[in-house]
């Protein structure tokens, strides 16, 4: 199956998106307005949404209209800088269930290693949309998608805010079924693996902390 990549260029997403990158941006401001382009974006990544019809009353008549149908949502973050993503699409969808991985690379043998996984039930039978504001190398969220898989999830989309073409690549080679969804593309991974561009360590930003 061909990976597929969506850029969601929205003006309002794009404008915000400056402000996430500019190094001046204060960690309140910063939180919010991360808040607010995950609320657009998570209508991009929700828009194939089933629906059925239900019967209502209006206060003038009766009749047939939209009424959700399909796959009940899970929004899974990824630990930490994820977490940063779920307010926006909780606004959202606030019916959604939450779920967390959390993931650590091993310094010796470079491989990721869970230290957190916590899912709600029936994860085969949701339409999962997991989160990381920052596609760089793809490692963390490449075993996060296979945790996904190996404990049943079957639906799963991912929503980036930057993404790196590295990133892309190596996302699409692993999990050529999962479409990415994000805010843009940036030029490259500089040699610590951050993205230039970018917008620094989205974690950081966010919580106010530092390396
Ligand atoms: N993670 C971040 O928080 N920022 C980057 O640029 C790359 C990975």
């Amino acid at each position: 199956m061909a990976p597929s990549f969506t850029l969601v260029d929205h003006p309002l997403i794009q404008h915000k998106l400056t402000i996430l990158r500019r190094s001046d941006t204060a960690t309140a401001q910063f939180r919010q307005v991360l808040r607010e382009i995950a609320f657009v974006l998570g209508c991009e990544v929700t828009k194939d949404l089933t629906l059925g019809e239900v019967e209502i009353e209006t206060p003038l008549e009766r009749g047939m209209f939209p009424y959700l149908s399909g796959k009940k949502l899970c929004f899974v973050s990824i630990l930490r800088a994820g977490n940063g993503l779920i307010d926006g699409l909780l606004d959202l969808v606030p019916s959604a269930r939450v779920g967390h991985i959390g993931l650590y690379r091993d310094p010796d043998t470079l491989e990721a290693v869970q230290y957190y996984y916590k899912m709600p039930d029936a994860i085969d039978e949701r339409q999962v949309i997991m989160v990381d504001p920052m596609l760089a190398t793809a490692n963390t969220s490449i075993a996060a998608a296979s945790l996904l898989k190996k404990n049943g999830a079957r639906n799963i989309k991912f929503m980036c805010l930057l993404a790196a073409p590295e990133g892309v690549e190596a996302f699409g080679a692993a999990h050529p079924d999962i479409p990415i969804i994000a805010a843009a593309l940036d030029r490259e991974l500089n040699d610590h693996s951050y993205i230039l561009p970018g917008l620094g360590d989205a974690g950081d930003r966010m919580y106010g902390t530092k390396g």
